[in-house]
């Protein structure tokens, strides 16, 4: 099954109005007319500058995490319907930053991942080892978990209206990006793994890798027959760069 591609730009907790401005019609302009599918997951004071820079575009727009609750007492939480209510398409779940930084646990991930689906989001589900895990050799068990707990809560039908992105940890920001070779292992065993419970839904999911994806590796990893696009971080800052790697998804 032929996937478009898609490079999503996670600013993490960067910009302001000032540099988004010329940042996101920088992007606008740079990525008009390419083929892969494009979106920024912006901070969420800057949802509503994004979505005004952005109508009209081929550049989506979300949010970089989700509250798991519907609403209520849950000061300082962001709902699923207040993304929607602003124009979001995406949302990440269970980036590695949250999950070692901020407590979510596969099962906060999981739930994460519900609320963003019943939204009408599409959860961009993030998965990776660390350092340690990879070289101890349980990179397998630790994605296969954190994809488990996704596929336990919400079943594999889910995964049809969802992105996976695999982030291995020790290439998030350090310039030491996975070979394509190493991405391309852990990317077939994710298919793999959803195949088993439907192989419809495993031949159309969209599996990202981020990792120091930059315009001078981004082609050779998106070669890759199961790496179907990039969640990019430090380059989405920079518009020619994130362009570059957004013309690089063919
Ligand atoms: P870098 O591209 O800066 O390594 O960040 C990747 C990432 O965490 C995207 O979510």
């Amino acid at each position: 099954m032929a996937r478009t591609k898609l490079v999503a730009g996670n600013w993490k907790m960067h910009g302001s109005l000032a540099t988004n401005s010329a940042l996101l019609q920088d992007v606008r302009k740079g990525v008009a007319g390419l083929t892969a599918d494009v979106a920024v997951c912006v901070p969420y004071p800057y949802l509503d500058q994004a979505r005004g820079a952005l109508l009209g575009s081929n550049v989506a727009w979300g949010a970089q995490d989700v509250s798991e609750h519907v609403q209520g007492a849950y000061t300082g939480e962001v709902s699923a319907a207040m993304l929607a209510d602003f124009g979001c398409r995406y949302v990440i779940v269970g980036h590695s930053e949250r999950r070692s930084f901020y407590g979510d646990t596969d099962a906060v991930v999981a739930a994460k991942f519900e609320a963003a689906l019943k939204s009408g989001l599409v959860p961009i589900l993030c998965i990776g080892e660390t350092l340690d895990e990879r070289e101890s050799n349980v990179t397998t068990a630790v994605v296969t978990r954190q994809l488990d707990a996704v596929l336990a809560r919400c079943g594999v039908a889910a995964l049809g209206q969802a992105v996976v992105a695999y982030e291995p940890v020790w290439a998030i920001g350090t310039g030491r990006t996975a070979s394509p070779e190493q991405a391309q292992e852990v990317h077939a065993l994710i298919r793999q793994r959803v195949a088993r419970e439907d192989a419809g839904v495993a031949a159309g999911l969209r599996i990202l890798y981020g990792g120091s994806m930059k315009p001078g590796n981004a082609r050779e990893l998106m070669a890759q027959p199961d790496i179907d696009g990039g969640l990019i971080g430090g380059a989405a800052l920079v518009a020619t760069d994130f362009a570059a790697i957004c013309a690089a998804a063919v």
